[in-house]
């Protein structure tokens, strides 16, 4: 905004500050006048005493005045370097909020000394400028990441594409069935990145769901894919309502079960998947058995693009958008997500949402 540049906090404060000097000094040389020296008892009466007195007056004007002088310029001098020491921390936290404008997200104020009003408003932007400074740097790894996974597909449709044009005896159909894979992880990549961006939006119409319904919805879904991983799922739980976006509350339980069945053992594996509601929450467990993970390594599978173990060779090459996506549909709705590795191996993840 562009303003009409006024006159300074400093100069009003010091002016504020010799303007009630001089009132109170005012008030005190009116007093002084007023109730001791006009009525000495000795210059009350009779000519000479209204000589004396006039004389009197005449000293105590000109004394007061030199007070008064005085008071300007203490007052003037004095209200100059306070004001100075108590804006100086503003001065430190205007310097702050150019250099944020400017883009500089890292500079902090870091005020020293003990809690006021001015330490207060230094620590809270320093936590925004931390806050904003975190989501940022999150942007650009999302970014960073997303252009490299969805660069990976178009260089092996390219790879494949030179491969055949120096060799025409190729075989056109293995070249047809390999782009074809290729293609479906690059839209299927694509997807995932769009419905990232679509929940953190929340621009979706909320409903009545009942998450033992999803449940049960997304388990008979991916049922082929556990044969085909020889993993036994069992769901339980009974009506257990929510309000959300039905279709994204699916994706995130079926990203969740999709998970438990690839990332199990390679043989004998078991799922879970259980719901209910607790007081003003609907809550829903997904658990199942697997390799041992670290707290340190489940902290961080919740970050785009992230893979526990890298296997990107086997069959289930997944992108690693899976975990976010379920924690950004989780935030959208409210709700929070907890991982917590088993003792015995395998992941426990629970979705806590606010019952409607
Ligand atoms: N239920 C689970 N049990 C054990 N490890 C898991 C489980 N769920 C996720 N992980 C680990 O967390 C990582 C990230 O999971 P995420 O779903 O985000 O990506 P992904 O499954 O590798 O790929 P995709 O994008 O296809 O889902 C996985 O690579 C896996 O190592
Ligand atoms: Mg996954």
């Amino acid at each position: 905004m562009d303003r009409e540049p006024g006159p300074s906090v400093r100069l009003k404060l010091t002016l504020s500050y010799a303007g009630f000097l001089m009132v109170a000094g005012a008030l005190l040389l009116a007093s002084v006048w007023f109730f001791l020296l006009r009525d000495l008892p000795d210059v009350k009466n009779g000519i000479g005493g209204l000589q004396v007195r006039k004389q009197l007056a005449l000293h105590f004007a000109s004394g007061a005045a030199a007070v008064m002088v005085f008071l300007l310029v203490f007052g003037l001098l004095g209200g100059w370097v306070l004001a100075g020491r108590m804006l100086a921390p503003l001065a430190r936290i205007t310097d702050a909020t150019h250099q944020a404008a400017n883009g500089t997200l890292s500079h902090r104020i870091r005020l020293p000394g003990r809690r006021d009003e001015f330490r207060d408003l230094a620590d809270d932007f320093d936590t925004m400028l931390a806050r904003l400074e975190a989501h940022v740097a999150e942007q650009r790894r999302f970014a960073a990441n997303a252009s490299h996974e969805l660069r990976t597909p178009l260089a092996t449709s390219k790879a494949l594409l030179d491969v055949a044009r120096s060799d025409p005896t190729h075989d056109p159909g293995e070249l047809v069935e390999r782009l074809h894979a290729v293609n479906t992880r690059a839209i299927g990549l694509t997807e995932a990145l769009l419905l990232v961006s679509r929940a953190e939006q929340r621009s979706f119409p909320r409903e009545r769901v009942d998450l033992s319904l999803l449940a049960e919805e997304a388990t008979e879904t991916l049922l082929p894919l556990a044969e085909k991983h020889g993993v036994g799922v069992e769901t339980d739980g009974d009506l257990t309502p929510a309000s959300g976006s039905p279709a994204l509350l699916l994706q995130l339980t079926m990203n969740l079960v999709h998970n438990a069945i690839v990332h199990n053992l390679p043989d004998g594996g078991t799922v879970r998947v259980s719901t209910g509601a607790g007081p003003g929450t609907a809550l829903l467990t997904v658990e199942n058995t697997g390799e041992r993970l670290t707290p340190e390594l489940t902290a961080t599978l919740t970050e785009p693009f992230r893979r526990g173990t890298e296997r990107l060779h086997t069959d289930h090459a997944g992108v690693g958008l899976g975990l976010a996506i379920v924690r950004t549909i989780t935030r959208a709705h409210d709700g929070t997500l907890t991982l917590t590795p088993r003792p015995e191996g395998g992941l426990r993840v629970t979705v806590e949402l606010p019952a409607p």
